[in-house]
């Protein structure tokens, strides 16, 4: 099958197009040939050496953590899933492998999908609906009425945080205009812009970031809580917002689709932020 592998920490020319051999499903895994893989700034984070302390690569890897597709194959201890089914994936750190024909995913990290969303857009709402649910409202446990500030609100994340908090009753601020009220601001740039939060927030108030940690000393000063957040590869989170997006309650825009072949051109427009919405990869 192709596959686009990684053999190296670099720019976008370590990724590579290659014929490589079908992945084979252990036990508790699932098959999937791949419909669509979508691109997450964490690819580029991961492919050239960013976050090789937290999630060291082993190399060759086939970059990729969330996708969506059709089961072909399933491992005998495999109940929920057959031949057949459409189903979204999102991978741990650092297995990867969306950005292929076929991948193999964990029973745990595989969901249906909703029929209500096309390939592209089943494959690009785990990573950030995880994200914008889990900062909002596992770790903010943000209420309705609060004031929340986005810094980066025209991203993927930023855009559902946005749509999911207004949904919750908050107020969702995205221009600082001299707030010194906010009860939860939420970096998604990271630093040093992240810095421009500190003043806005009230007496207690939390900045969490998806970006950058925090400074704790700041946040002492300021007088302020702050906290870096982490999605999970939880099915559980990926089913509540998978469902979010087929009943309309949250919408991503899909920037862009291209082949497999153009990963290279996909990672440069998603660094090049020339693209608005989710690139995603069809292999
Ligand atoms: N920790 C986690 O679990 C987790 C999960 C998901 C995402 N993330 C991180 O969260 C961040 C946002 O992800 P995303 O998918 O929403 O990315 P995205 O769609 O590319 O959006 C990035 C946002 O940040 C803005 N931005 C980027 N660089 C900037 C800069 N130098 N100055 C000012 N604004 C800048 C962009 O503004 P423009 O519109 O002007 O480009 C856009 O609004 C990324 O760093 C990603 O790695 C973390």
């Amino acid at each position: 099958m192709k596959a686009i592998q990684v053999h190296q920490y670099g720019g976008i020319e370590v990724l590579q197009l290659e014929e490589v051999s079908m992945p084979i499903p252990q036990n508790d895994e699932v098959l999937i040939q791949v419909k669509a893989a979508a691109l997450n700034p964490v690819d580029s984070k991961i492919r050239n050496g960013y976050l090789k302390d937290a999630f060291p690569s082993t190399f060759p890897y086939i970059p990729g953590w969330e996708a969506a597709g059709i089961v072909s194959a399933v491992g005998k201890k495999v109940t929920g899933f057959a031949a057949g089914d459409e189903v979204i994936t999102r991978t741990p750190f650092p297995k990867g492998g969306g950005y292929a024909q076929y991948m193999t995913a964990a029973e745990t990290q595989v969901i249906h999908k909703p029929a209500a969303l096309s390939f592209p857009e089943a494959a690009s709402v785990s990573i950030v609906g995880a994200a914008a649910y889990t900062a909002l409202f596992q770790v903010a446990r943000l209420q309705a009425g609060q004031k929340l500030f986005i810094l980066g609100v025209s991203g993927s994340v930023g855009s559902l945080a946005a749509q999911m908090a207004q949904k919750a009753g908050a107020t969702v601020i995205s221009t600082a205009n001299g707030h010194t009220d906010i009860d939860v601001a939420l970096d998604l740039v990271g630093a040093p812009a992240q810095d421009a939060l500190w003043p806005l927030l009230k007496k207690d108030g939390l900045l969490v970031s998806s970006a950058t940690p925090p400074s704790q000393e700041k946040a002492k000063q300021y007088g302020v809580n702050a906290t870096f957040m982490m999605t999970s590869p939880d099915r559980s989170i990926m089913e509540l917002v998978a469902g979010m997006a087929a009943k309309g309650e949250i919408s991503l825009k899909i920037g862009k689709v291209l082949p497999l072949d153009q990963a290279r051109e996909a990672q440069a427009l998603m660094d090049g932020r020339t693209i608005k919405g989710k690139i995603v990869l069809e292999p």
